[in-house]
């Protein structure tokens, strides 16, 4: 059961990929080359079982499972932006474990080796959200898991999709993640949208301690 925010969330989400599609929302990526690269740095294991928060329309589920990850959950406020992701993977879909939540109110049953979110912390503005998501990991990451998190960066927007971010610098991300992690790569990405805007983005992958 939803909270009345996640409801609002879902709405809000249902609407941006109704009225972009999955190519023309600003985030669009053909592929997911931080992500990618982040999870080359830390050493991620196909083996292992990979969470992708919020990954809507991306085509990091594509690039996981032709990678040879066997376990794959794409989670995600909203169907709308999964239900392309669906279509795309086709047959390979069944592959795929698709949970529709809120993930800050989602409660995971299992622990996971690869954490994956681009671009849903920063969306987190109110602290008490932060410390739930925290919490989450906690309880969601195996011991020696690999976390790939990408946020606008310092200098980054301050809104997307008509919603407020919080922005970070390196450092000032990995403390916000929480003393449990430890970070392995850093990396600046200059993510061009589709209208030719360039948003900078602050990438980290870290290792539970
Ligand atoms: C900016 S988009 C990024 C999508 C994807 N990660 C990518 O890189 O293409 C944010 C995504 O997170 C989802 N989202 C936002 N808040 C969320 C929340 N609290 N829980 C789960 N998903 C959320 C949205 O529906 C949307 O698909």
């Amino acid at each position: 059961m939803q909270d009345t925010a996640g409801t609002d969330r879902a709405e809000h989400w249902a609407e941006v990929y109704t009225r972009s599609g999955d190519t023309q929302v600003s985030w669009f990526s053909t592929e997911p080359v931080c992500s990618l690269e982040l999870l080359d740095a830390g050493g991620a294991d196909p083996g292992l079982p990979a969470i992708d928060v919020g990954a809507g329309a991306s085509r990091l589920v594509d690039a996981l499972l032709a990678r040879g990850f066997v376990d794959v959950t794409a989670l995600d406020v909203s169907d709308d932006g999964l239900a392309h992701t669906r279509e795309r993977l086709g047959e390979m879909a069944g592959q795929v474990r698709w949970v529709v939540a809120d993930v800050l109110d989602w409660v995971p049953d299992r622990r996971f080796g690869l954490w994956h979110d681009r671009a849903v912390f920063h969306f987190l503005t109110d602290p008490a959200d932060r410390r739930r998501y925290r919490e989450l990991l906690k309880s969601a990451l195996a011991p020696g898991a690999l976390v790939v998190v990408g946020t606008f960066a310092a200098d980054g927007p301050e809104f997307c999709s008509g919603l407020p971010t919080a922005r970070y610098s390196p450092d000032g991300l990995a403390d916000e993640l929480g003393a449990g992690l430890r970070v392995v790569a850093r990396r600046r990405e200059e993510h061009r949208t589709p209208s030719g805007v360039v948003q900078p983005f602050t990438w980290l992958a870290l290792r539970r301690r």
